[in-house]
């Protein structure tokens, strides 16, 4: 295993109960801390918990999603009841069923590492409602991926949606074959959408309290005496911490190149989307997610690529 990413109740935590085996980390799992990527139950509670507590935030998350697929669907002459989907990382399958209520696609395949996190995703789909989706765990880019794997999942696929799957990337070589893995889920001239950890330039990003502390929103480098560089970083959001990878936009740009995908695109602070139709954000707190998302210290970022 070569995730990086823990979710944990303080970084005191995370540093005393990680121990390094070569490349690997392992994280003693008890009440308080967890390795994300195994989701225990408790951490997929504080995950749902984490939505509801910043709202404004996940709101903002999700709306942005919604608005890039809806360009999808006016760009293409397929409708989406003609559509397959994979959401790769689907946590609690949050994204699966907005999809389904707002565009009838033909199928959502959902697929996650985290056995807790699939269970819980199957709790929370009612199948006499979402009869179109279904969940399977998986890992990335582990579990291998033959034509006959990729037909038995229901694809290739025209969609596919990796949101915060490749902030997990430990290392460059890691963040390529997790894109590889992607791009074979894939039809060509699919589109991938995936929220991501990420900055043009390290130079930019913060290192403590984001922008204003109402964001209630920190972030540490994990290098030498905090030096902004790519790699691990400590980020805490409420009361939830992680530690997950930040690349550059020239390093994603460069690897899903190689690949196989181009037109990668890094949204412009204009495409990000505070709240939609359904959304329950007030409009301070719409405003507040457009003031986090266009500050140049925000290192969290959409991008959307398509498979060559
Ligand atoms: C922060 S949650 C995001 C869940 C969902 N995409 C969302 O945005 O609501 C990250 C999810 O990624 C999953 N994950 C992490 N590494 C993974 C991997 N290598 N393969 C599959 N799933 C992974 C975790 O189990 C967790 O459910």
């Amino acid at each position: 295993m070569y995730i990086t990413m823990y979710f944990c109740l303080s970084s005191a935590l995370i540093e005393s109960q990680t121990c390094l085996v070569g490349n690997q980390k392992e994280c003693a799992e008890n009440e308080t801390v967890a390795v994300a990527t195994q989701y225990s139950v408790d951490v997929a509670n504080q995950w749902a918990r984490s939505i509801e507590n910043m709202h404004w935030l996940h709101d903002g998350h999700h709306s942005t999603v919604m608005s890039q697929l809806e360009a999808v669907h006016r760009r293409s002459n397929v409708p989406p009841s003609q559509m397959k989907v994979v959401d790769i990382a689907c946590g609690e399958g949050i994204y699966a069923r907005k999809l389904s209520d707002r565009f009838g696609y033909e199928r959502i395949v959902a697929v996650d590492k985290s056995r807790a996190q699939i269970d819980t995703a199957m709790n929370r789909t009612a199948s006499s409602r979402y009869p179109d989706i279904d969940y399977h765990q998986m890992d990335v880019p582990i579990d291998t991926l033959s034509a006959a794997d990729i037909e038995s999942l229901g694809g290739p696929f025209d969609i596919a949606l990796a949101n915060w799957l490749f902030s997990y990337a430990d290392s460059k070589p890691d963040l390529l074959r997790m894109m590889e893995w992607t791009n074979r889920l894939m039809k060509p001239g699919g589109t991938l959408i995936a929220w991501t950890v990420a900055v043009e330039d390290l130079r930019d990003a913060d290192e403590g309290v984001v922008k204003n502390s109402k964001f209630r929103i920190e972030q540490r480098f994990e290098g030498e005496n905090g030096k902004k560089e790519e790699g691990r970083v400590w980020q805490g959001e409420n009361e939830k911490e992680y530690v997950c990878s930040i690349y550059s936009f020239n390093t994603y740009e460069t690897l899903f190149e190689i690949a196989g995908f181009r037109d990668v695109h890094f949204l412009e602070h204009h495409e990000y989307v505070a709240g939609n139709e359904l959304s329950n954000c007030t409009r301070e707190e719409r405003a507040m997610f457009d003031e986090l998302i266009t500050w140049k210290g925000c290192i969290l970022k959409v991008f959307t690529a398509t498979k060559l």
